[in-house]
């Protein structure tokens, strides 16, 4: 949710700061600029539209200089437009600022600024927080450190909200400051040079040193050195961290989209997950980063298990796996309910917290609130260093390399894996027995290779998908642990297709959605042979018999399904605990396709961003 880029070095920072942003591109895309200074001064382009707009301005006139701030937009404030694109100068022209997050008490501080003589151009919290900065810096006596450092402080302590900043000033030319506190930002360690990042894709091509700043931290850079400082503390630590993936898994290589390539990533995401984790002899699964012993494993009594949109789906295969394999009582949440829901947790209660990027606010959140009372949280995360990773008192690394794409697809798969393995732990520490854990291992690691096979059905799902792009609406159905499926597959059709489409627990048809069903409306039913399939196949009987279409995905050799629904797509025959595995990944090459044959911008949904790090 924005993008921040910011380069000190000796190389031109505008081709830097265009290709990171590109690579950031994902987190947000209604608008984007840049600041660069040189000798002459503080130079400034601003663009409404696609990084591309800002590429080709860049062309035009180009900025020439060493140092550089840049930012890619999501509007939270202000519609999309060149005048609410940042970077937003102060009240002199000489600073300038990037921000990623919401400044909770601008109205208050734009009051005071304007009764002072300030005048603002933009609709922007950010340009009020570039103007405060300002203020302090203008007011501040010339020091032993850098004065831009002591505004940023100053200026900061009077802030309620959120931010990741990047900030230049004119008048100290060789420094760049950078801030959070709750959004993201990476500081970037290359030979005679520093970057500023909101995520460390956008710098790995340089470098693969980095510090992950904490909440609170600024940092004050210039050539040669930096140093953190901290808002709340006397001193800020730091760590300097290896990135964990290379350039050449941020690419699209030969695919035409991030998310088509992340679709058949997933065999070997899965891969990733399970790598070192099962133990046949002891018929169980080996998860060391949840730092608990087994008297603790042994003594959790309930799981709360939290997240936001995919990962919340996630969660809730999740909650059928712990309960029927574990037998551990689970309850799911969406992460922006649970932190100001104040609900009762026991004392004995284990809570996860699910999220690929590692950086959804309302997910960090959650995971404060519930560490706030004192409960045990575990993160299931992707980004390794970030900030809910941080701040977990645990947790599984999914491993599932870069996903660009702003719809999640081998996340996704990558988080029910691991919740397979951690409902085989729970299991082994209760009553499964070592050959039904055994069995449960087997079935784990038949995945990456059924999903190979899965993959082989492209073309006809991709002819499927064009037979029915025209809908105006899609229903999905699934029950037991399909239920969180269906409500997935609905969610990526909506994503990046915007044709409305819901899931349903199938049984559910009766009882109000059957009122939707008519020719033109497709119903895209997961009925694999589980222990609840002749339930579903009523239930597909009552959708065919008022004629609504059916797209079936079904074990194979089901001549009953075959039979009934219009299209079939095949899932290998495999465990009501793996399945789930299986059947997202046709609809997920649904979702693309229906999109691709749409003509959508499948990797840049409209109005939406990758990493959702405002409320
Ligand atoms: C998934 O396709 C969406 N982009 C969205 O629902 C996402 O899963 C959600 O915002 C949570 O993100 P996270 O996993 O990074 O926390």
């Amino acid at each position: 949710m924005c993008g921040i880029v910011a380069y000190l070095g000796e190389k031109e920072a505008q081709p830097l700061l265009l290709e990171g942003l590109r690579r950031l591109e994902y987190r947000g895309y209604d608008s984007s600029g840049m600041a660069v200074l040189n000798g002459t001064g503080l130079h400034l382009l601003k663009k409404v539209g696609r990084i591309q707009a800002l590429s080709a301005l860049a062309e035009q006139t180009p900025l020439h200089g060493n140092l550089g701030i840049s930012h890619t937009r999501w509007a939270t404030h202000g519609e999309p437009s060149d005048r609410n694109a940042h970077p937003h100068v102060d009240a002199t022209g000489k600073l300038a600022l990037v921000h990623n997050g919401v400044i909770e008490n601008y109205n208050s501080l734009k009051k005071r600024l304007i009764s002072e003589g300030h005048t603002f151009t933009s609709d922007t919290d950010t340009e009020v927080l570039a103007h405060l900065v300002g203020d302090h810096f203008v007011k501040l006596p010339a020091g032993t450190t850098s004065r831009l450092e002591r505004a940023v402080i100053a200026a900061l302590r009077e802030v309620q909200g959120t931010y990741g900043i990047a900030v230049v000033h004119q008048d100290e030319p060789g420094i760049l400051v950078g801030a959070r506190r709750g959004s993201p930002l990476v500081l970037g360690i290359g030979t005679g040079e520093h970057f500023l990042a909101s995520d460390v894709s956008a710098i790995v091509a340089y470098t693969q040193k980095v510090v992950y700043l904490n909440d609170y931290d600024v940092v004050t850079i210039d050539r040669n050195a930096f140093r953190v400082s901290s808002l709340t503390k006397r001193s800020a630590g730091f760590e300097i961290s290896d990135i964990d993936f290379q350039q050449a898994d941020a690419e699209k290589g030969d695919f035409p989209h991030y998310m088509l390539k992340e679709i058949f990533e997933q065999p070997q995401a899965i891969q990733n997950a399970i790598r070192g984790r099962l133990s046949h002899e002891e018929a169980t699964a080996v998860l060391g980063g949840l730092n608990l012993s087994p008297q603790e494993l042994r003594d959790v009594d309930r799981i709360l298990i939290t997240g936001c949109g995919t990962a919340l789906h996630a969660g809730m295969v999740g909650e059928h796996l712990i309960e029927s394999i574990a037998q551990i009582p689970v309850e799911v949440d969406f992460a922006s309910e649970f932190r100001y829901r104040n609900c009762p947790l026991d004392r004995r209660t284990l809570v996860f917290v699910v999220s690929q990027s590692g950086e959804t606010a309302d997910t960090l959140g959650a995971l404060r609130e519930a560490r706030r009372k004192g409960f045990r949280v575990l993160g299931i995360c992707n980004n390794v260093g970030s900030t809910i990773a941080r701040e977990s008192d645990g947790g599984v690394y999914m491993h599932a390399g870069p996903e660009i794409g702003v719809a999640a697809t081998k996340s996704f798969t990558s988080q029910v894996t691991i919740f397979a393995l951690l409902a085989l732990l729970f299991g082994r520490m209760r009553h499964l027995s070592a050959s039904q854990g055994r069995q449960i291992i087997e079935d784990i690691e038949k995945l990456p290779a059924q999903i190979e096979k899965i993959l082989g059905q492209t073309e006809r799902i991709k002819t499927i998908a064009a037979k029915y792009c025209q809908a105006h609406s899609m229903l999905f159905f699934g029950r037991l642990l399909q239920y969180g499926i269906a409500l997935e597959g609905a969610l990526k059709l909506k994503e990046i297709t915007y044709i409305n489409a819901s899931g349903y627990p199938a049984a559910e048809l009766k009882h109000g959605i059957i009122a939707l069903i008519d020719k033109n409306t497709p119903s895209i039913f997961i009925c694999p042979q589980d222990s609840v399939h002749e339930k579903n196949m009523s239930t597909l009987q009552e959708i065919k018999a008022r004629k609504g279409p059916v797209i079936a995905l079904a074990t194979e050799g089901d001549t009953t399904v075959e039979s009934i629904a219009d299209d079939v797509i095949w899932l290998p025959k495999a465990s009501d605990y793996t399945l789930p595995v299986l059947s997202s990944i046709p609809l997920q090459l649904l979702s693309y396709y229906t999109a691709t044959a749409l003509n959508r911008d499948v990797d840049k949904p409209r109005n939406l961003a990758k990493s959702v790090t405002v409320e």
